[in-house]
C-alpha cells in the first residue's frame, strides 16, 4: 500500500479496512493521487526513468519482458496504457514506434505527463478518464498496458476489464501488473517486520484511509490470485501468463514496502497478460 504524504497542515488520515463502492473509490483516489502527484515524481521519477516501460518495484523492464511481444512489432500499433501516470511506459512505447494514449484518473498526474514531454519530447494524445468508463470507441486499440495504473486501485476490476476488451481489437493483447495478492498478508514495511503474516490473505475488505469526518482520502482493493484470474475470465480475455519477477541484485532500492529483502522471499508484483481472442 502507498505511504501518505501529507500537505503540510493536514490532519493525519485513519488507516482501516471497510468497504468502498466504485464511487467512492474513484472518487478518493483521483483527489489523492492529484495531491500527492508532485511527491510521488519527486520520488519515484529517476527510478520509473522519462521514457522507460518499468512494470513495478523490481525494476522489469519490457525491454527484457517482452510482454507486449517483441519491440520491433511494436512499430504502428494503436496501444492504450492506463491508469499512465506521468506516462514514462507510453514514451517509450512511442519511441519504439507505437502510437500510445495516456490515460490516467488524475489531472496532475497528466500534467507531470506535460512537463516531461516539454524536457524529453514524446508527444501523444493525454486523456483524464476512470478506467472504469473509457472514452474510445469499440475496437480501437491493437494492445492495452497498465503499470499498477488503476487495478489496484477499482472497486470492479471485471468492470475494467470488459471495457477494455471492448476497445480492444481481435488478436490483442491486455498486460497489467499490480501488487501481488499475497503482500496483503503482510505488514507493508520494507524490514524484516515486513515478513510476518499479520492479516488474512482471504480478506478481502478493502484498505481505506479516510479523513476525520469518515470521507475515505485513498482506496486499495485486495483480490485474490483466484479472484483476479476469474476477473481476466469474466472480463472475456484468455489469460496466458501469469510472472512474478524476482528481484534482481541491480535493484537496491526500496519502494515503500517493496525492497531486496522481502523482495528475494515473496514475489511484491503480479503481472497478468490476457488476449482478446
Ligand atoms: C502507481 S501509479 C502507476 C503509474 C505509472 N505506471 C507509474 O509507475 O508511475 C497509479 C496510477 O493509476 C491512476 N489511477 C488510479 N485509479 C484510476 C482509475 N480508476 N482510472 C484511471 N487511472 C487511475 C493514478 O492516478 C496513478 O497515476
Amino acid at each position: 500500500m502507498e505511504r501518505i504524504i501529507q500537505e503540510p497542515d493536514a490532519p493525519e488520515p485513519e488507516a482501516t479496512r471497510r468497504a468502498a463502492d466504485v464511487t467512492e473509490s474513484s472518487r478518493a483516489n483521483r483527489g489523492w493521487w492529484d495531491r500527492n502527484a508532485d511527491e510521488y515524481q519527486i520520488e519515484h521519477g529517476t527510478f520509473l526513468g522519462d521514457d522507460r516501460f518499468v512494470w513495478g518495484p523490481e525494476g522489469l523492464d519490457e525491454v527484457e519482458a517482452e510482454l507486449l511481444g517483441p519491440p520491433e512489432e511494436l512499430k504502428g500499433k494503436d496501444v492504450l496504457e492506463i491508469g499512465a501516470g506521468a506516462a514514462q511506459c507510453s514514451r517509450w512505447l512511442a519511441a519504439q514506434g507505437a502510437r500510445p494514449v495516456a490515460l490516467d484518473l488524475s489531472h496532475r498526474q497528466l500534467q507531470h505527463a506535460l512537463r516531461i514531454q516539454e524536457g524529453v519530447g514524446g508527444r501523444m494524445p493525454l486523456v483524464q478518464a476512470d478506467a472504469g468508463a473509457l472514452p474510445f470507441a469499440d475496437g480501437s486499440f491493437d494492445l492495452a498496458c497498465s503499470a499498477y495504473g488503476a487495478l489496484p486501485f477499482v472497486a470492479d476490476p471485471v468492470r475494467v476489464l470488459r471495457d477494455v476488451h471492448r476497445v480492444l481489437r481481435p488478436g490483442g493483447r491486455f498486460v497489467f501488473s499490480v501488487t501481488h495478492p499475497i503482500r496483503w498478508a503482510f505488514p507493508d514495511e520494507p524490514g524484516p517486520e515486513g515478513l510476518s503474516v499479520a492479516a488474512s490473505y482471504f480478506d478481502r475488505t478493502p484498505y481505506v484511509e479516510q479523513d476525520d469526518e469518515g470521507r475515505a482520502v485513498y482506496v486499495e482493493h485486495h483480490r485474490t490470485i483466484g479472484d483476479r484470474v476469474r476477473d481476466v475470465v469474466a472480463g472475456g480475455f484468455r489469460l496466458v501468463d501469469l510472472v512474478e519477477p524476482q528481484w534482481p541484485a541491480w535493484n537496491t532500492q526500496e519502494w515503500g514496502g517493496w525492497s531486496p529483502l522481502r523482495g528475494n522471499l515473496i514475489p511484491g508484483t503480479a503481472i497478468f497478460v490476457c488476449v482478446r481472442d
